[in-house]
């Protein structure tokens, strides 16, 4: 039973939440260019890619929680994946709705609610579920992975794409110039924001919950995956940059790192 001030805690981060991303709106994706930059962009390909192979399950029944204005929902859902979204925010899950082609309209399921709430009121359970870059919202992200990984049927995958990276700076002078190239990153996204005429949105704050503690850890979502009856099958690190040629220097040269994917797969049952 949590704490009254845990539960406080929890209902200001879910607010936050609403609040944030209802500002967020149809121009969520033109704000996130380190989501849509042709680097970035590589990354999500190979990562479908891969989960078509791995799932190989063509009409499977798929759960995205936090599915926002669909950037992986809607590639998948244009693969022919039957599909449930899942988003707090009814202005963004509004969106969604009105981006999804008429002729895909028959395998999609868009609900407005609180992943934990939805867990709590919906039992089924999916041949895949996929979640990117909500975990870091979450004010108890174990509690809402440990469920989402129970609902994976056997031989089914549990994608976990990009979250803010917790780590060790290890080299300084590389941490140095990883903030340089963050910063130059940063400036040339706001003015270019300032000449499309895009507001911007401030600082994430209580939204942003988990980031607060400097990010995720991988290692700590692998072990809660594993104890609901996956095994971890990649964890991918790699830097994400508002620019494609930003990403590319600090992947390919500075070799740093900010953000992972984690793709776990459920144990199948026994003589399956
Ligand atoms: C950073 S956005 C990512 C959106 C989308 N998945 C993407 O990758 O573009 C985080 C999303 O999580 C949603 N979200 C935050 N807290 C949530 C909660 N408790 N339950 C469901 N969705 C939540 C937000 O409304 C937002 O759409």
């Amino acid at each position: 039973m949590p704490s009254l001030l845990e539960s406080d805690l929890k209902q200001r981060v879910l607010e936050e939440n609403r609040r944030l991303h209802a500002l967020e709106n149809a121009q969520y994706l033109d704000r996130h260019p380190e989501q849509t930059n042709r680097y970035q962009q590589r990354i999500l390909r190979q990562t479908l890619s891969e989960w078509d192979r791995l799932l190989a399950r063509p009409q499977a029944q798929l759960l995205e929680a936090g599915c926002g204005t669909g950037y992986l929902y809607l590639p998948l859902l244009q693969r022919g994946y039957r599909m449930t979204g899942v988003d707090l925010s009814d202005t963004l899950i509004q969106v969604l709705q009105n981006r999804i082609p008429d002729r895909h309209r028959g395998r999609s399921r868009l609900v407005a609610a609180d992943i934990e709430a939805f867990l709590k009121e919906e039992t089924s359970d999916y041949d895949g579920v996929i979640c990117s870059a909500l975990l870091h919202h979450l004010y108890d992200y174990e509690t809402v992975l440990a469920e989402l990984a129970r609902r994976v049927r056997p031989g089914g995958l549990l994608l976990i794409f990009f979250e803010p990276l917790r780590q060790t700076i290890r080299s300084p002078f590389r941490f140095f110039l990883h903030r340089r190239l963050a910063a130059l990153d940063e400036r040339l996204y706001t003015r270019s924001m300032k000449r499309r005429g895009i507001p911007l949105i401030e600082d994430g704050g209580m939204a942003d919950y988990q980031r607060r503690f400097g990010g995720l850890c991988p290692d700590r979502l692998a072990a809660v995956v594993r104890e609901n009856g996956m095994t971890v099958l990649r964890t991918t690190t790699y830097c994400v940059r508002r620019h494609a040629w930003a990403a590319w220097l600090a992947n390919q040269v500075l070799g740093t790192r900010n953000t992972f994917n984690l793709l776990a797969r459920k144990t199948q049952a026994a003589g399956a």
